[in-house]
């Protein structure tokens, strides 16, 4: 990739595109193609291929999905699988038909088992069921996988597959219904404060652990691997290191600074036990990632203020 590299970046406007782009222009990348989802529906496989044939971009970075939380994924199984799958196999085919030179493409830590071994490392792929509640997006994104594996096996097409863990950060989805944890227990802290709830209500026990990574993280890891990395592997992003809910509601509630107390809503699911990567792949291929939770929570919250009229919700 050089500075005069044509680079599609798809789904430029949804929480990590939004930081791909911004990775890219901070290191020179300033020759970026996107479309916003109704200028161009990647479900459409016309649409997408006379994208392609027009625009003959030289990278594509596929940061376009169907994405949601538990209750998303467990409410809307069909549209989870149909519109990540048709997306990712027009992107990828129009790329490779078209002669892109390097595709990435955007996977999640929930393509592995349920009870995967803690951290998760990228060989433990199709090694047990899945867990329930997201495996419609699961298998749409193994499918992604997969494909980029054939892609390069039979016709040499550079198209690799990186894992990011949780993301978080500006740009977020802060709806209650439909968003990921940590943005939903941002807002939930910050309205409770502004009313003066005495309590604040957490889905399930608390117990089970995650890893977090800020967007601005992920942006410069996709660079640097977009750069530095051809292979069929896949390669986990993150941070390796986890915290369990209550902790983060804890960070959050002292960030927000609420002051009331943290009820657990234990009828609510908890899904995964505990979802960590393992990062020794991407720590040999150079990078880690360099914001603390603590960090990135109070950047977020700091754009949640400045955006509380605009954000998603
Ligand atoms: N968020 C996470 O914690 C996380 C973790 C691991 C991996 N990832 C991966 O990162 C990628 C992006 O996730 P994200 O969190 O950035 O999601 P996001 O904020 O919802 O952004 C997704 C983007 O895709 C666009 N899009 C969806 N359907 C489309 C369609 N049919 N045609 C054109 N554009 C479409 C959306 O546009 P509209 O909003 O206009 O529909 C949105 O801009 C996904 O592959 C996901 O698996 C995310």
């Amino acid at each position: 990739m050089n500075p005069e590299s044509k680079i599609y970046v798809a789904g430029h406007r949804g929480l990590a595109g939004s930081a791909i782009v911004r990775a890219l222009k901070r290191k020179g990348y300033n020759n970026l193609i996107t479309r916003t989802h109704s200028e161009l529906d990647l479900t459409d496989q016309l649409a997408v291929q006379a994208f392609f044939e027009a625009e003959q971009p030289t990278h594509v970075i596929l940061a376009a999905a169907k994405v949601g939380g538990i209750h998303a994924n467990d409410t809307y199984p069909a549209e989870f699988i149909r519109d990540n799958l048709a997306i990712q196999t027009n992107v990828i085919h129009s790329a490779w038909q078209s002669g892109v030179d390097k595709l990435v493409f955007l996977g999640s830590s929930c393509i592995y088992p349920k009870f995967a071994e803690q951290p998760m490392r990228e060989d433990s792929l199709l090694t047990g069921p899945l867990e329930p509640t997201n495996e419609w997006y699961a298998i749409a994104k193994i499918a992604g996988i997969k494909m980029c594996q054939a892609y390069r096996k039979q016709y040499g097409f550079d198209a690799i597959s990186l894992m990011p863990t949780n993301l978080y950060g500006p740009g977020d989805n802060f709806n209650l219904e439909n968003s990921h944890v940590l943005p939903a227990l941002l807002r939930k802290f910050h309205e409770a404060k502004l009313n003066h709830d005495p309590q604040v209500v957490m889905w399930g026990t608390g117990s089970p652990k995650r890893e977090f990574l800020h967007v601005d993280d992920l942006g410069d890891a996709v660079v640097h691997l977009t750069e530095h990395y051809s292979d069929s592997d896949i390669v986990n992003v993150g941070v390796g290191t986890d915290v369990s809910i209550r902790e983060l509601a804890e960070l959050v509630k002292n960030v927000v600074g609420y002051e009331g107390d943290i009820v657990n809503d234990t009828s609510k699911p908890d899904g995964t036990p505990r979802k960590l990567m393992n990062v020794d792949r991407l720590s040999e291929l150079g990078w880690s990632a360099g914001i603390s939770l603590k960090q990135g929570v109070e950047n977020t919250y700091e754009w949640f203020l400045q955006n509380k009229d605009s954000y998603r919700s």
